[in-house]
């Protein structure tokens, strides 16, 4: 098997997950020249649990699940072959975090991130080091060597040396803050004389206060996502290619923060993140339950540490997850988890997350899951009304969700009400001056157990579907962000709303203004609707009709003109029963006044309003403009001409320490480039090597998408292999090149 590796492959949905609980073993022979060192396995994640044979001598009981096992096999490696023997066991153990009560998500089951063989010296090694860069370019090293051990440290800017310091503690003059828009990463090198580890360094002071988070001294609102790590067909075991194409994915969401719901990440994901500006949160394993037991409670710590020991060498990581996500209080393990991080590492904040306002809080932070949300009028609760939480700083830490399931399918009105219910949030929570940030639950929809999601084992409640691709809710994200972005929230097809008439139509952007056009010819110019939204950095545009400044009737009057946009941009569709009275005796007076018939207030309608039954296509166009420069131009008509498209970030695959993925995303488009929601069409994939596909050979697009993984196999030198994607009206055949990592140009 090549690592990462799942089980079994699983179907889309439907699955059942006792089909992947068992017992099952792995083996591996590999060459070792044994030197005067020391060597470790280390094991990133392996679910649930492990007992490790070397040579055939018992190496060990391990418990990993979401943490990582290093251990120490000097004493059982051998010169030359060797032979490693581990049984995995993954079935849900009561006895482990995060199992025990009920689990609202998967967790899958096999050696799903990476393992390392490490060497170190016998002596004056580094067994672990994390560093604190300041925002006045102090640098605290916390290092564990062997006592008497000297340690030197060199700070680099990429390849350019930029200080150098002996012992813990240095300073260091030309250094750039680290921000979310600005992140600055440096590489510090610990050496002693006989080793040297290399870790990651940003200079920036992170404070959560009373009345919110500060970076450098100023208020920041954190704004982001919860993100669970399953993935379609492959649980778990996403390779660190992927594991980086979600930081990028949560990056173009615009947020500055991510919570790792509920379990440790990998440390791909992690490096990503903060390489690209999102602040993280990260959290012990677990979902609402607290065991009594003894077992299950020394499991639950000894997780804690291996948590803080892993992400303390992260730089982004702004808080430490140290209560189980919506436990009830337990102030004797909490007391500990807490102690413990501060232990481990004293400076940096700890967190805890309940979905009670009353809590006892032994967290810097207290993190509350509001669900209060009762669309449009309530988003979230004021965070003074958390009565627990008095002296900490607060930050809501999950909202919508569960209480707004949305598939990417689901009818227009269900997609934009998801989305304005995490607009209203944000706006809400921006206006409440001690509230640190918001955090909606979730960033993509996620496998789970059947007491939760949609009955076909999917929670829906990402404002991405499980393929990553945005559903509305995720374009309102992106217009938060500062890279141009326009959004639109409708087909514009009438016939898709009840009644057969268009709503109102959110547009989410961040541009100054839109420009609406019906056949080419100007509607509106429209702007953020910052009245509804006054916290917002970019609130929504309202597209309420689509009779404007397009109106020209030159047998009317300007009076008459006025009165029937205004008519036409109310509800016309209710016919006459839905007139006033007094709307009803004025438009007879205009049609007697004219001599016109009833008709020629439906050929109005239809040439302003109605799409629905009307003969002609009607075109909507949408312009953004940024400082007077449109940057984006989006088309909506009648989808003709569709067809299959494919996203693909890259044409070549990297082989690493380990398989490189790249994800090919399948839509439906039509003429204008926009996705077609309800297709389902089949697809099958044909690869030759050197590579082969991770996801199914055939599967039916849902919501209009679906993906291939495409996954490297080992190849001797760069080697180019061919993939055929087929759908119902074509098929796309492309080289795709594989080399390994040593083979690339420096
Ligand atoms: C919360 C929980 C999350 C998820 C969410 C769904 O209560 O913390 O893990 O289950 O509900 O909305």
């Amino acid at each position: 098997m090549d690592i990462p590796h799942e089980i079994k492959p699983l179907p889309l949905h439907y699955f059942d997950e006792t089909d992947i609980q068992g017992d099952y073993t792995y083996i591996k022979d590999f060459h070792v020249e044994l030197t005067k060192r020391r060597f470790f396995l280390r094991f990133e994640g392996v679910m649930l649990q492990m007992d490790v044979y070397l040579n055939g001598r018992e190496v060990g009981h391990f418990v990993s699940g979401y943490a990582p096992v290093e251990i120490d096999v000097t004493n059982f490696l051998v010169n030359g072959k060797n032979f490693l023997v581990i049984h995995v066991n993954t079935k849900e153990d009561p006895l482990v975090p995060p199992f025990g009560g009920v689990v609202d998500y998967q967790t899958f089951g096999g050696i799903y991130r990476p393992i390392y063989l490490i060497d170190k010296p016998l002596k004056n090694a580094i067994d672990d080091v994390y560093a604190r860069g300041r925002a006045n370019g102090e640098i605290d090293v916390f290092a564990e060597v062997e006592a008497g051990a000297e340690i030197t440290n060199f700070v680099y800017d990429g390849d350019q040396l930029v200080g150098k310091f002996q012992g813990s503690r240095g300073k260091i003059e030309n250094y750039e803050l680290y921000s979310p828009s600005h992140p600055k990463l440096y590489n510090l090198i610990t050496r002693t004389s006989t080793d040297e580890v290399t870790s990651s360094l940003a200079f920036f002071d992170a404070d959560w206060r009373e009345d919110g988070f500060y970076l450098n001294d100023e208020k920041l609102f954190l704004f982001g996502l919860n993100r669970h790590q399953t993935y379609p067909y492959i649980g778990g075991a996403a390779a660190e290619s992927l594991q980086k194409e979600d930081a990028r994915k949560l990056k173009k969401l615009g947020i500055n923060v991510v919570r790792t719901s509920h379990y440790p990440q990998s440390e791909a994901f992690l490096s990503e993140c903060e390489r690209l500006g999102i602040f993280i949160i990260d959290e012990i394993p677990g979902w609402q339950h607290v065991s009594k037991d003894p077992l299950w409670r020394e499991r639950c710590l000894a997780l804690t540490e291996a948590m803080v020991i892993k992400d303390r060498r992260h730089p982004g990581v702004i808080a430490y997850g140290v209560r189980i996500d919506e436990s009830q209080d337990d102030s004797e393990l909490y007391g500990e988890t807490n102690h413990l991080a501060k232990l481990l590492d004293p400076e940096r904040a700890t967190i805890g997350v309940r979905n009670f306002k009353d809590s006892e809080c032994l967290e810097d932070v207290y993190g509350y899951n509001d669900f209060s949300c009762i669309y449009p009028r309530h988003g979230v609760d004021k965070v003074s009304s958390w009565s627990g939480a008095k002296g900490k700083a607060k930050l809501i830490t999950e909202h919508s969700g569960h209480t707004y399931p949305t598939k990417s399918f689901d009818p227009p009105s269900v997609r934009v009400t998801q989305a304005l219910r995490h607009a209203l949030i944000v706006d809400q929570a921006r206006g409440d001056k001690d509230c640190a940030g918001v955090i909606g639950w979730c960033a993509f929809d996620y496998a789970t157990h059947r007491q939760f999601g949609s009955g076909d084992k999917i929670c829906y409640h990402g404002v991405c579907d499980i393929f990553r691709n945005p559903k509305w809710a995720g374009y309102f994200y992106a217009s938060q962000g500062e890279e141009p972005f326009l959004g639109v929230a409708s087909s514009f097809l009438a016939s898709e709303y009840e009644g057969g008439v268009l709503p109102t139509i959110p547009v989410f952007t961040n541009a100054d203004y839109i420009e609406v056009y019906l056949d080419d010819v100007l509607v509106h110019r429209l702007y953020p609707d910052k009245e509804t939204y006054p916290n917002l950095l970019h609130p929504p545009v309202f597209i309420k009709n689509l009779v404007g400044d397009n109106f020209s009737e030159p047998i009317l009057s300007e009076s008459e003109s006025r009165f029937m946009v205004q008519f036409l941009q109310g509800h016309p569709e209710r016919g006459v029963e839905g007139m006033s009275l007094g709307t009803k005796i004025k438009m007879l007076a205009l049609l007697k006044r004219h001599h016109l018939p009833p008709q020629y207030v439906y050929d109005l309608y239809y040439k302003y309003v109605g799409f629905w039954g009307c003969k002609e296509e009607r075109v909507v166009t949408i312009r953004a403009f940024l400082s007077g420069k449109c940057f984006c131009e989006k088309k909506f008509g009648n989808s003709q001409k569709t067809r299959l498209a494919l996203e693909i970030e890259r044409d070549y695959l990297v082989n690493g320490d380990e398989y490189d993925v790249i994800p090919i995303l399948v839509k439906r488009v039509d003429q204008y480039g926009n996705l077609c929601s309800y297709a389902n069409d089949i697809i099958s994939v044909n690869v030759s090597f050197p590579f082969c596909i991770l996801s199914p050979q055939s599967f039916s697009l849902n919501g209009g998408v679906g993906v291939i993984y495409l996954r490297s196999v080992k190849t001797k030198k760069r080697n180019v292999g061919k993939i055929v994607i087929s759908g119902p009206d074509g098929t796309f055949s492309f080289p795709i090149s594989v080399q390994n990592a040593t083979s690339l140009p420096q």
